[in-house]
């Protein structure tokens, strides 16, 4: 298994530029499905996930060009020729679970293990499946619950009320309504950026979506959908997470290709610890050598709050700073796994709950850890720039999964991280 040996390093430097939103592109993956037309998706980050994605919207049916050297993933789903999505692809990737929609609306059958939880929570579907209910598919889930197979001829127009705003249900729903018969309404909707990217790209394959970014949208039922061409927005989460590691370094970096309105909570946060966050048409300058920072609170929320994904990596940089800090998780119930691995590190931290009470200042010293998620992985390895000596990460494969040239990246800033082959 490979895996990150980082040692102490000096303060980053340098400038950075943020790559295409994992979770955009693999919504927008999804939609291609949708059209028999060819769609091309630029800016496509060169991930696993994005690897798995092609795979399965190939195993289909669809054809699949991804040259993702170049970020350019090209799908034209001229005909399905399966509505049965990969077990073993549904169990390595939960977004899997965003080919239910566009499945259901192209062929009226989509049959899909149900997927995993993971370690950050059970993470259910079941407001997936009441949306696919509410546009009129039979929706059943065999005995031993592994498998759901929704079927309907036609699709209708709906009023759906999400009981939480989550995101992939949001995407499923808008995915399947697009070529109902009639209007659907999706009430207390997600809002997150990575939404409005995925219909922005259905409106140009022809779809009449209003509303997006807000907590209600309308989707007017339209025959068919088109192929078409569209640029994934930069990552938010990839770009919080270097703002975080310019300030947990102490350092300066400018990073390139971020839309700040995305990043607001991430911005404010920074300030009230003492960062300088200067907004330029160049990007974002996070600047972390003025002396002192100063210890805050984060709770996570929906957006247009504190991002949840941004919860660990923040949660690093607080166990840097002098003073009590207190985490909130509200959106995952078991989202702190990479506690115990920052505490090997020193780090004191005590979890009570959906709460994590943080006495920051301490010197952090390297340690053998694991990278326990996708952002679990990301904490601890910017704990490990600043930690005293050396610091190996396992598991360096949920990483991978969301951080495009991550090791690259930090590297070109400074940072003493390498990649090691087991
Ligand atoms: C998306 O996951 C992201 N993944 C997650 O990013 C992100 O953390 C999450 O949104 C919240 O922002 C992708 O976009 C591929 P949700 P998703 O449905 O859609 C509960 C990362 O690190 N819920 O908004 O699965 C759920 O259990 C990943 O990049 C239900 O109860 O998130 C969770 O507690 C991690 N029933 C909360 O809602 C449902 O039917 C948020 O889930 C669906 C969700």
């Amino acid at each position: 298994m490979a895996k990150y040996i980082i040692e102490k390093s000096d303060p980053l430097r340098g400038e950075v530029t943020i790559s295409g939103a994992k979770n955009a592109v693999l919504p927008l993956m999804a939609a291609a499905l949708l059209s028999e037309g060819p769609c091309v998706i630029r800016d496509a980050p060169a991930l696993k996930d994005v690897e798995i994605m092609c795979r399965l919207i190939e195993a289909l049916g669809a054809e699949v060009d991804a040259d993702l050297d170049q970020n350019v993933v090209s799908i034209t789903a001229k005909e399905i020729k399966a509505y049965q999505a990969p077990m073993d692809l549904v169990v390595k990737m939960r977004a899997s679970i965003l080919v239910l929609g566009p499945l259901l609306a192209r062929t009226g059958h989509a049959v899909i293990s149900m997927p995993g939880g993971c370690a950050i929570g059970d993470r259910p579907i079941e407001l997936h499946l009441k949306g696919m209910r509410a546009l009129g598919a039979d929706v059943t889930i065999n005995e031993e619950g592994s498998i759901i197979t929704c079927s309907c001829e036609q699709l209708r127009g709906a009023t759906i009320y999400l009981d939480f705003p989550s995101v992939g249900a949001t995407e499923n729903i808008v995915m399947a309504a697009c070529m109902a018969r009639g209007t659907t309404i999706i009430e207390n909707a997600a809002q997150e950026p990575e939404i409005t990217d995925l219909v922005n790209f259905l409106n140009k394959m022809g779809a009449r979506i209003k509303g997006a970014g807000t907590d209600t949208i309308k989707i007017e039922g339209v025959e068919k959908l088109h192929g078409a061409m569209h640029y994934v927005i930069p990552d938010r989460i990839e770009s919080g997470t270097f703002m975080v590691a310019a300030a947990i370094s102490r350092g300066t970096v400018l990073v390139k290709n971020v839309l700040p309105d995305h990043v607001k909570p991430v911005m404010a946060k920074l300030k009230e610890c003492g960062v300088e966050v200067v907004v330029s048409d160049e990007g974002i300058l996070v600047n972390a050598d003025k002396g002192e920072l100063i210890s805050t609170d984060i709770k996570t929320l929906p957006y247009p709050g504190f991002p949840t994904d941004m919860q660990s990596p923040f949660m690093a940089l607080l166990t840097t700073v002098e003073g009590t800090s207190a985490v909130i998780e509200t959106v995952f119930e078991n989202r702190y796994m990479h506690v115990k691995e920052l505490r090997k590190m020193g780090a004191s931290i005590k979890v009570d709950g959906r709460c994590a009470i943080i006495e920051g200042g301490g010197k952090l010293h390297g340690a053998k850890v694991n990278a326990t998620d996708l952002r679990g992985g990301a904490a601890v390895v910017l704990a490990g720039l600043v930690a005293e000596g050396r610091t190996e990460v396992d598991s360096i494969y949920h990483i991978e999964r969301g951080y495009e040239h991550f090791v690259e990246k930090l590297r070109a800033l400074g940072g003493r991280i390498r990649r090691e082959e087991d």
